[in-house]
């Protein structure tokens, strides 16, 4: 499928724009196309117990399934993302909204940079994903019921 590359990082920096980041300065926007088409955003905001801070790219993950599709239908994907500060210039996606790409996206999942697009699993190599979790959990393990504490 063909990415809007253009019409990503102008709504990444328009999403930066309204970013709420007074502690840091530093505002954060991230566009992303979704495989059914849909362009999402999201930007940071702050809060004075500092480590309640949200990533522009927590944001745009939240609003690809907040506006798609029911629950029943198919989980949406990201297929690329734009990511940027408030100079309008990429910004590479931390750690943890690189972990959070990977659900949305897969490692396939093109990134802009400074060089250009690049694919996510360069960015975050020999990723944790849900097939490690699958593979190696307790298979005694018993689900807790519902209310049940443990
Ligand atoms: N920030 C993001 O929004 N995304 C990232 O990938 C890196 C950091 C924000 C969080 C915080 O509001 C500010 O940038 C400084 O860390």
């Amino acid at each position: 499928m063909s990415i809007d590359w253009p019409g990503l990082r102008t709504a990444a920096v328009a999403a930066a724009a309204r970013a709420y980041a007074p502690y840091s300065g530093l505002r954060v926007g991230a566009a992303g196309q979704a495989a059914d088409g849909r362009l999402v955003t999201g930007c940071n905001v702050e809060n004075a117990s500092y480590g309640m801070t949200l990533c522009a790219e927590c944001g745009l993950v939240s609003a690809l399934h907040a506006t798609g599709p029911a629950a029943a239908g198919p989980q949406p994907r990201l297929v690329a993302v734009a990511v940027v500060a408030g100079d309008g210039a990429p910004l590479l996606p931390c750690g943890r909204c690189r972990q959070l790409l990977l659900e949305a996206g897969g490692p396939g999942l093109l990134v802009d940079t400074d060089g250009g697009p690049v694919e996510l699993d360069a960015l975050l190599p020999a990723a944790f994903t849900g097939t490690d979790l699958a593979q190696r959990r307790d298979p005694q393990r018993e689900d807790p019921q519902p209310g049940e504490s443990r």
